[in-house]
């Protein structure tokens, strides 16, 4: 069974890691110190969620009222906060190879009250920051690294979270954390933040995280906690739990060692996608969050993703609706399509293959195997009409 969200491989030591972190106090001074290897002389604040490190960037770096540029493929849980402190957001389209934002639209874009660019490592991904940076610091723009995706990877042999004036971290997309959200910062960020108990939608992230759960959840649950996370209220900024934050250490410990390993699975996972005509993401530097790729022209993507199912994968479709395809983002900003051709081209063919750290190569040649077989991909029906 595959399935593309942190999963725990059935073992004692993972067991112990795992039913431990709800007895123990987490040992914060130490995974700070941990953290302090990737991140040299910076501070650390764990919130409940990568969002709420979002919204505490917006009030430390005193963004209210401003104009910030970031990409128009990125998921449009940042509208609620982008209303919420009235900024007014200037979408950049992106390249189709890497995901990330095109470097030379900012000059095209930018505009007098403009004070900050959020800039996103898509899918594990770093962006180009040579030219970023450069564009940045020209145009005079706070920099915000929405690093979500990317814990581990490095831009030129250095961490990433360490090259913007800040950055924030969604553990539980690279960890089995349930939830939680990490700021990366050099200035005084100290706030206080509201306590967040172990919740039921926590329990429920808790058993997905086991792949029995997480294939009974899928078939019959359809996303029972990602659609309980999307009704979750915007309430005060509140800290991460106790039991995400446990989760989060224990399995940090072992990502170093994992990584190398799932960067060469992830790469041998390419080459085999590449041969039935997926075009797949750029490697350079990649951590492969997700196996990102480009379904071949005019197939039927939604369609391969449900096929596949019926294989045990488990694959996704970040971002089929990015930002600027919600309705109320397109009136309330007046958004023209015709400006973002790439993003409404991924939208239209992302497929993301799930990877856990633990896949051997057997495991790539079963899905491999199950994307041969899906009826979709073999007939020709299931191609789209060429315009
Ligand atoms: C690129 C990116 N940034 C930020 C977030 C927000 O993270 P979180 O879900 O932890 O709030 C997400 C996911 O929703 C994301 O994919």
């Amino acid at each position: 069974m595959y399935f593309t969200h942190p999963q725990i491989k059935l073992n004692g030591k993972n067991l112990k890691k795992s039913f431990s972190s709800f007895l123990k106090k987490p040992a914060r001074q130490d995974i700070k110190k941990q953290l302090s290897f990737y991140f040299p002389g910076k501070k650390f604040l764990f919130t409940d969620m990568g969002r709420t490190a979002f919204r505490l960037i917006i009030e430390k770096l005193n963004l209210k009222n401003s104009q910030m540029l970031m990409p128009a493929y990125i998921c449009d849980i940042f509208y609620p906060i982008l209303k919420q402190y009235n900024i007014k957001p200037i979408f950049l389209d992106i390249d189709l190879k890497t995901f990330n934002i095109k470097p030379e639209e900012i000059s095209q874009k930018i505009t007098p009250q403009a004070k900050s660019i959020l800039i996103c490592h898509t899918y594990g991904l770093p962006a180009d920051l040579e030219k970023l940076l450069g564009l940045a610091k020209q145009h005079h723009l706070l920099v915000i690294e929405d690093c979500a995706h990317t814990f581990g990877a490095r831009f030129q042999g250095k961490y990433l979270g360490n090259f913007g004036d800040v950055a924030f971290f969604s553990l539980y997309k690279q960890f089995p954390s349930l939830r939680g959200g990490m700021l990366v910062f050099e200035k005084n960020f100290e706030t206080s933040l509201a306590k967040t108990s172990f919740s039921f939608r926590d329990f429920l992230s808790f058993l997905n995280c086991f792949p029995l759960f997480s294939f009974l959840f899928k078939k019959f649950g359809s996303e029972i906690a990602p659609k309980m996370l999307r009704k979750e209220k915007m309430e005060k900024p509140s800290k991460i739990n106790r039991v995400s934050l446990n989760l989060f250490s224990s399995f940090f410990e072992d990502s170093e060692k994992d990584l190398k390993r799932r960067i060469e699975l992830a790469q041998l996972f390419q080459e085999e996608l590449k041969k039935l005509g997926f075009e797949t993401q750029e490697v350079r530097d990649n951590v492969f969050c997700y196996v990102s790729a480009l379904v071949p022209q005019n197939l039927n993507r939604d369609k391969l993703v449900k096929d596949l199912r019926k294989y045990k994968v488990f694959a996704t479709r970040i971002w089929h609706t990015p930002i600027i395809l919600n309705k109320e983002v397109q009136k309330e900003y007046n958004i023209d399509l015709k400006e973002f051709k790439n993003t409404l081209e991924a939208a239209q063919r992302i497929i993301n293959f799930p990877l856990q750290n633990y896949y051997t190569e057997k495991d790539i040649e079963k899905i491999i195997s199950a994307l041969k077989k899906a009826k979709s991909f073999g007939n020709p029906q299931s191609f789209l009409p060429t315009v």
